[in-house]
């Protein structure tokens, strides 16, 4: 089997490698993302492995099978860039749904700690010999509330990390756990209490904008916000002024709604045309990684052993555990219990 991977980071390839060889998949590796003008790469071979930014749009499903290609297989568990709907009955698309979810909830942690004890700062300070602390006083994490926005896989495990802490904890949940002790309130509640709000619930149209003007204005001053889930549940236009006028008293952001053509990528010598994200970068409250929450040696190593089991099983027998397509699990007519496989 022969599969195009696009956005092929150095990162990337030993496990995939490794993982490819031991199942007789050959992966040729193309460094540009896979959109409309980029899907011509494809032909020729039997799938595409893709990550986060690649645009799989309704038209680029059309180009791919057009050129025959039988498998989209997502080296991520987010879906939210590929038009599942249009590829039904089309194209198979599998993901990985966890490689280490452990990865992302403790990046989060790693911003909230760097953020408000000014760890960032104090090592440019240090570096320089600059041992004075103005500026530095942070807050104890100890004894506040933090509100969890998601609380599947991720969320429940920055749960678990903030219990270490001792910090209180409310959850928002559009399908709350019940084999939990989870204390679930309403969404309102939760941004009127928290100290601390953390993103964990994946892109929908329904989470879209989750964090907005309103929902910032219901906020309680100096709040801190972490989102290392998807850029556009926050509007970063609302974020930044609620961070101009104070509400907002931090911003730990790993991912960005305007991500996909700036993210990944070195911009340290050209100048960056987002003036949203360049003023968020410029505000000393505001922490911004890249997309970098999921980057530990277990979780690439995890993606790579899952995204090659599912092709292969998919290959193989014609079925795939994680094929999704828009039925999934969410209607009568998901047909994967009954048939194991989406059509
Ligand atoms: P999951 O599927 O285990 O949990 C998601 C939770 O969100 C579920 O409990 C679900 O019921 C809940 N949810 C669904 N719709 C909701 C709504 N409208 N409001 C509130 N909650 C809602 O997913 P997991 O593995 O915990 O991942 C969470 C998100 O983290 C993913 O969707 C993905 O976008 C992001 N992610 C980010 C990574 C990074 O490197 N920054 C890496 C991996 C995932």
């Amino acid at each position: 089997m022969r599969f195009a991977f696009f956005d092929a980071k150095s990162y990337d390839k030993p496990s995939f490698e490794k993982y490819g060889a031991e199942h007789g998949i050959e992966f040729k590796y193309f460094e540009t993302k896979l959109n409309e003008d980029t899907a011509e790469l494809a032909k020729g071979f039997d799938g595409v492995c893709v990550f986060v930014n690649d645009d799989l749009n309704a038209n680029v499903i059309d180009k791919l099978y057009e050129y025959g290609i039988k498998a989209i297989a997502l080296r991520c568990a987010g879906y939210n860039n590929v038009d599942v709907k249009h590829a039904y009955g089309k194209i198979h698309i599998f993901r990985v749904p966890a490689y280490s979810p452990y990865a992302v909830a403790e990046h989060t942690m790693a911003m909230l700690l760097t953020s408000i004890r000014r760890i960032h700062k104090a090592y440019i300070r240090t570096r320089e010999f600059n041992f004075s602390l103005n500026g530095m006083t942070g807050f104890d994490l100890h004894g506040k509330t933090v509100g969890v926005i998601g609380t599947g896989k991720i969320g429940r495990i920055f749960i678990d990390i903030c219990k270490g802490f001792c910090m209180k904890i409310l959850a928002y949940d559009k399908f709350p756990a019940k084999d939990t002790d989870i204390e679930y309130t309403e969404l309102d509640n939760l941004f009127a209490k928290s100290d601390i709000i953390s993103l964990h619930c994946p892109l929908t149209e329904e989470t879209y904008h989750i964090i907005d003007e309103k929902s910032i204005s219901k906020m309680k001053k100096g709040v801190v916000i972490l989102n290392t889930s998807r850029g556009a549940l926050i509007d970063a236009e609302a974020l930044l002024c609620g961070i101009k006028e104070r509400r907002v008293g931090a911003a730990c952001l790993d991912v960005y709604e305007e991500e996909s053509d700036i993210f990944f990528e070195d911009f340290s010598g050209h100048i960056v045309e987002d003036d949203t994200l360049a003023r968020l970068i410029s505000m000393p409250n505001v922490l911004v990684t890249s997309h970098q929450a999921f980057l530990t040696e277990e979780a690439l190593s995890n993606i790579a052993e899952t995204t090659v089991k599912n092709i292969s099983e998919f290959f193989s027998t014609g079925r795939c555990e994680n094929e999704l397509c828009y039925h999934c699990g969410r209607t009568d007519d998901c047909k994967k219990h009954r048939i194991e496989s989406c059509f």
